[in-house]
C-alpha cells in the first residue's frame, strides 16, 4: 500500500438513514479540505451516483449539521446499482465529475454494492458503518445505534408510566429486521421483563410460563420484541399471550421509524467524527474495499466481505443479565 494521488473524494449515504450520518459527512468533508482535496457530495446514494446528482462541497456546506439527524445527502436503496449496467453508469458519472475515490456511509447493502463496485472498477472505496441496527462485523458500535437505543429507552420509560398506572403488560416492538441488538441493549436499559431477539430461538411456551410464574406484585410488565424475531412481531406475540392469559390487560406498541430520527447522541457524533477523519486519511494512504470501525477504542479495518452478511455474535453476558435481572 502506498500513498496515492487522490484529488477529489466523493461521499454518499445509502440504505436506511441513521443519526450521526451528518456528523460523518461533515468529518469527511472537513478532513478532505484539511488535506487540500476536493469533495463531491453524491445525493440519494447509488441512485444519485447513476443519475449524476453530484454537488461540490465546501467547509460551509457542512456547517451546522453535526447535531442533525437524517442525512443532508439524502439516501436510497438502489435496485439499479445491483445490475452491471447500473454500476457501469455510476462509474461513467464518477469519471465525468473527476471523482477518484469514494466514502460510502451505510450498512450491509451499501457495502455489498461497494464490494462489487471496487472489484469491477479502479475507484477505491472506504466504508463507514452507518446503521441503527449495529449488525456489522468489525466495529463495536455503528453510527446511529447509541442514539436509537436511547430513543427506545426514552419511549419505554414513558410506556412504563402508563403501564404501571393501569397494571398492564406492554409488548413493545423495536426495529431490527435481522438483528436483535437494539432490542437487547434497550431491553436491559429499560428493565424489560423479557427480550425476544432473532439471534436466539424464541420459546414462546417458556415465555408464557415465565409470565405465569413472575412476581404477582409487579403491576406493569414490558416485553421487548425485535421486529424480526422468529416468534413474529409485537402483534403476533400479543395474540399468543392474550389467548393464554385473557385476564392480563395487554397492549402493543410499535415504535417504528422514530428510532431512526432525532439529534445524534454525543457518542454517535464522536464516533462519526473519528471514522470520517480515518476514512479520508486511509484513502490517502491507499486503502480500499474496507470498512472502518472502532474496536476496543481503536480504529479497525475490516474487508467489506467480512463486515457483511455475518450475524454478529450476541454477547452471552448480556443475555445472562436479562435472565437474572428480569425476575
Ligand atoms: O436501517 C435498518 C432498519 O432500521 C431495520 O432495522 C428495519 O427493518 C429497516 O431499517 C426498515 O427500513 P425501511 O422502512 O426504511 O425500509
Amino acid at each position: 500500500m502506498s500513498k496515492v494521488n487522490i484529488k477529489n473524494i466523493g461521499v454518499f449515504t445509502s440504505g436506511g438513514d441513521s443519526p450521526g450520518m451528518n456528523a460523518a459527512i461533515r468529518a469527511v468533508v472537513r478532513t478532505a479540505l484539511y488535506h487540500n482535496l476536493n469533495v463531491t457530495g453524491i445525493l440519494r446514494g447509488y441512485d444519485g451516483m447513476i443519475s449524476g446528482e453530484f454537488k461540490s462541497m465546501d467547509r460551509k456546506s457542512v456547517a451546522n449539521i453535526i447535531q442533525r439527524g437524517g442525512t443532508v445527502l439524502k439516501t436510497a436503496r438502489s435496485d439499479e446499482f445491483r445490475t452491471k449496467e447500473g454500476r457501469q453508469k455510476a462509474y461513467e458519472q464518477l469519471k465525468k465529475h473527476d471523482v477518484d475515490a469514494l466514502v460510502a456511509i451505510g450498512g450491509d447493502g451499501t457495502f455489498t454494492g461497494a464490494k462489487v463496485f471496487s472489484e469491477e472498477f479502479d475507484i477505491p472505496v472506504i466504508g463507514l458503518p452507518g446503521t441503527i441496527d449495529n449488525d456489522l462485523i468489525g466495529t463495536d458500535f455503528t453510527i446511529g445505534y447509541d442514539t436509537a437505543i436511547n430513543t427506545v429507552i426514552d419511549a419505554v420509560d414513558k410506556i412504563r408510566d402508563t403501564a404501571e398506572s393501569h397494571d398492564r403488560l406492554f409488548i413493545v416492538e423495536v426495529m431490527g429486521r435481522d438483528s436483535g441488538l437494539i432490542a437487547l441493549r434497550s431491553g436491559i436499559g429499560s428493565g424489560a421483563e423479557a427480550i425476544l431477539i432473532p439471534e436466539t430461538k424464541t420459546d414462546i411456551n417458556a415465555l408464557l410460563s415465565r409470565l405465569e410464574h413472575s412476581r404477582k406484585d409487579k403491576s406493569s410488565k414490558i416485553i421487548i420484541v425485535a421486529e424480526g424475531d422468529d416468534a413474529g412481531g409485537g402483534f403476533e406475540v400479543a395474540k399468543v399471550v392474550k389467548e393464554k392469559f385473557p385476564a392480563i390487560d395487554t397492549r402493543v406498541s410499535i415504535l417504528g421509524h422514530i428510532q431512526r430520527g432525532g439529534p445524534p447522541s454525543c457518542m454517535d457524533r464522536v464516533l462519526a467524527s473519528r471514522l470520517g477523519v480515518a476514512a479520508v486519511e486511509s484513502l490517502i494512504e491507499g486503502k480500499s474495499s474496507e470498512m472502518i470501525g472502532i474496536v476496543n477504542g481503536k480504529i479497525h479495518f475490516t474487508p467489506f466481505g467480512n463486515a457483511i452478511k455475518h450475524n454478529k455474535e450476541v454477547n452471552s453476558e448480556l443475555l445472562k443479565i436479562v435472565e437474572i435481572l428480569s425476575l
